[in-house]
């Protein structure tokens, strides 16, 4: 059983990770930064602590990541503007790295980006930025001496996962169910000896499990 500090709990991703953590028999507890998500923290068991991701201090994360031992970082800016994307979703890991440090605690997992999201579509210079930005914080996690795990999806659908994923160190480029990132990251989070690795996701045809099986045999 971990304890288990989410930054991104209430989001789409998040929303689905949560109760299965908890079903696991983790305790739970996301970064909130509106009351507006009271209820869903009551009905599905999950803790909350107050604070957005953007003004919180260093001090102020670590004092509220205490007494955890397994941080997830699933939090984003979803196109809301280029600085917010630069304080979340740039400057919020380099924030909770530093938090982690002074707590201790060793276990991180990083929701990034498949590089090869967008390509060739033209999707603008936030998206351009966007990607720049999530490439500088996997940077600085892979920097660390953590036992971080960094989790590249491709472009997510929202549904329900299936488990069925092709995963890997590099994979060909696909979409995937928010659903099946949330079963990979809920089991990699049973699964301590897989760190210190970025994982590329699809949707594809392994289970989990087995996916995660093979990735470590490998
Ligand atoms: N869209 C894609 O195709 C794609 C592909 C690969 C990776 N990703 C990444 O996957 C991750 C999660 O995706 P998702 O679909 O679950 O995202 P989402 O539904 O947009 O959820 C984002 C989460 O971040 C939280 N958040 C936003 N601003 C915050 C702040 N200032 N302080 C604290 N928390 C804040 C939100 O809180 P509230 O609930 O309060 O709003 C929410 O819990 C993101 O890092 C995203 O960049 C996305």
């Amino acid at each position: 059983m971990s304890n288990v500090f989410v930054i991104g709990a209430t989001g789409k991703i998040g929303k689905r990770l949560g109760p299965m953590l908890v079903s696991a028999g983790h305790n739970v507890t996301g970064l909130s930064r509106s009351s507006a998500n009271d209820n869903w923290y009551q009905q599905n068991q999950v803790a909350s602590v107050n604070g957005d991701i953007i003004d919180i201090s260093v001090e102020e994360l670590s004092d509220l990541m205490a007494g955890h031992d397994v941080v997830v970082f699933s939090a984003g800016a979803a196109g809301s503007g280029l600085d917010r994307t630069q304080a979340i979703d740039g400057d919020g890991p380099v924030k909770v790295i530093e938090a982690m440090k002074r707590n201790n605690i060793r276990r991180l997992y990083l929701v990034s980006a498949f590089p090869e999201a967008g390509r060739k579509k033209d999707l603008g210079e936030g998206f351009e930025f966007y990607m720049e930005v999530k490439k500088q914080a996997d940077a600085e996690v892979a920097a660390t001496s953590l036992d971080w795990v960094i989790v590249r999806p491709g472009t997510l659908l929202d549904e329900e996962g299936d488990g069925a994923v092709s995963l890997g160190k590099a994979i060909p480029y696909g979409t995937v169910k928010r659903g099946n990132v949330a079963k990979v990251l809920a089991s990699l989070i049973d699964l301590p000896l897989i760190r210190r690795e970025i994982i590329e996701l699809t949707d594809g045809d392994e289970a989990v499990d087995v996916a995660l099986s093979n990735f470590a045999k490998a």
